[in-house]
Order: C-alpha cells, then structure tokens, then sequence
C-alpha cells in the first residue's frame, strides 16, 4: 500500500510503516493523518502482522506537525487537527500488535510523540527527539506533556519542555526513553520486532495492555486538558507570530534561492 504521504509494506510477520514527505522532514499534515490512521488500521486487521515498526523517509523521522498548515488555520480547524492527530497516537497504543519507532534524524513535537505511543524506540546514535513546541508559544498537543513525564520522570520532562532544547539519542537512552541506539537503525527495530512476532498474539496483546496500564493511570483527563491548553494558546497573538515567523523564514530561503 502506496499513499502520498506514507508507505506501508509487509516484512513477513512485521508491518513497515514509513513517514514519506522527506522535503519537509515528515512534517505531519491532516491528510498524512489519515493516511498514518488507514495504515494502523490495516496492521490492525491482518492476523499474519504480529509487529509494526515506524520509521520516516530521507533520514529523518518526523519534524512534527505541520507548522505551515497552522499558519492558514482557524481556531477550530487547528482542534480538529488536534483531535485527528491524537486518534494516531491513541491507535498506536490500542493495537493490540507490538509498535516499535525506527528514530534517524529528528524526532521532534508530533514525531516524538509518536515514538512515545511505540512500546519501544530504537535510535540512530545522530538523532535528536525533543518537544520544541514552546518555541512557538505552545505546548504539545499529541500526549507530550502526559506521556513524557509518565515515561523520564517530572523533572526531565520539565527540562525538556521548557526549554524545547533537542535531546540527544545517547541521553534519552541513558534516561530510559530510548530502548537502544544502533548505527542500523532499522535492522535493530526489525530484529526485535522479528523476535516478538514470534511469540502468540494473544499473550503479546496482553502484555502490551498490561504494560500501558502499568504507567497510563489518569492518562485521559491529562490528555484532554493538554488539548485544551494547546488551543488556547493558538489563539493568542504571541504564538500565531511565532508560526507566522516559522513560514516566513521558509519563505525567505526560498526567495534568496531563487535569486542565488
Ligand atoms: N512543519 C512544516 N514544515 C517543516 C517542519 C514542520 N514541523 N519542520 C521542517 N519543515 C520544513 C522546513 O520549513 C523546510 O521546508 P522549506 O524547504 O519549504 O522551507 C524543510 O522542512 C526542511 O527544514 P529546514 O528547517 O530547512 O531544516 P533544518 O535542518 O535547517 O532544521 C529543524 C531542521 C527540525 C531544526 C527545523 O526544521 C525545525 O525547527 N522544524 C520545526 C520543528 C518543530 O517546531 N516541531 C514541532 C511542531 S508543533
């Protein structure tokens, strides 16, 4: 299955699922969302798929959402979008299918989001996840704020949210976000996806159900009110200027390029 934005292929029993917009480092757009959610979908409903492994195309992840579509959006289109992307992490962690992110480049906003709704990562030693999101005057929208500080602890996440700073592949390793950092990155998420497909798909269901209770106590209400903050601030002047900068200077490089 070909789409405009994603690819997703069968490897035996694992699912390969690609982000495929490498021009605009994978940036999240609502019909990429779509496309991601029809994917996990497929995954969902084929017994010989016992694994799904993410990865992006062009050596990066995901840069996370589309800033420049937030740029034209309304308030209520932005919630939309907000809605739609969150069902990609919920359908990452409802499926009952172990879900490991093949991280190269950058992992950042909802790119990193996603590698939180895996049940493993595997990272390429170069890459660099982080929730730079303040940075434009908002707070994630895709489970950041939940998820993270579930996943390092109150304080790294703090660190990192409110700084946006990137983290490196070896850091989030040694705080436990990271499962393993491999030159190969794929190979290693292959390989371990390989490993638990072996296993019967009832009990990996089960532990991964079991898993996510584990640390997801109180998850929904954090969620909610995480999107709700993250639209409230779109409609501040401050963060619109910060997205409008974002597209500008995109615009500028164009213009400078055209003229070189
Ligand atoms: N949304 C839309 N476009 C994005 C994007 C995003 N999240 N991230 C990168 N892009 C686009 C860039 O605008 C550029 O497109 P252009 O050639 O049409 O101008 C292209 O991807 C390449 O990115 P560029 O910024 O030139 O690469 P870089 O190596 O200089 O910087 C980053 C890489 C990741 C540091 C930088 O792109 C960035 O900060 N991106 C935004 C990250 C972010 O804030 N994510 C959270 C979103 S809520």
């Amino acid at each position: 299955m070909t789409s405009a934005f994603i690819d997703y292929e069968r490897r035996g029993s694992v699912a390969l699922l690609t982000f495929a917009r490498p021009d605009q480092l994978n940036a999240m757009s609502g019909a990429m969302v779509e496309e991601i959610l029809a994917a996990i979908a497929t995954a969902a409903d084929d017994p010989a798929i016992r694994a799904l492994v993410l990865r992006g195309a062009g050596g990066n992840f995901m840069a996370g959402a589309d800033i420049k579509a937030y740029a034209t959006q309304s308030a209520e289109a932005f919630r939309d979008f907000q809605e739609s992307a969150g069902r990609v992490y919920g359908a990452l962690e409802a499926l009952p299918k172990p879900v490991i992110a093949a991280v190269e480049g950058y992992a950042l906003g909802g790119g990193f989001e996603i590698a939180l709704s895996a049940d493993l990562i595997v990272t390429h030693p170069e890459a660099k996840l982080g929730l730079p999101e303040v940075k434009l005057g908002l707070v994630p929208g895709g489970g950041g704020t939940q998820r993270l500080a579930r996943k390092l602890g109150p304080n790294r996440a703090a660190e990192l949210l409110m700084t946006g700073r990137f983290a490196s592949a070896q850091e989030m390793a040694d705080w436990g976000v990271v499962n393993r950092v491999a030159d190969d990155t794929l190979g290693e998420a292959l390989a371990l996806a390989e490993q638990m497909a072996r296993h019967p798909a009832g009990a990996l269901a089960d532990l991964k159900k079991l898993n996510l209770a584990a640390w997801q106590t109180g998850l929904e209400a954090g969620l909610e009110a995480e999107r709700d903050a993250v639209c409230a601030l779109f409609l501040t002047g401050d963060g619109m200027q910060r997205i409008r900068d974002f597209v500008t200077r995109s615009e500028h490089r164009k213009a400078e390029g055209a003229k070189a």
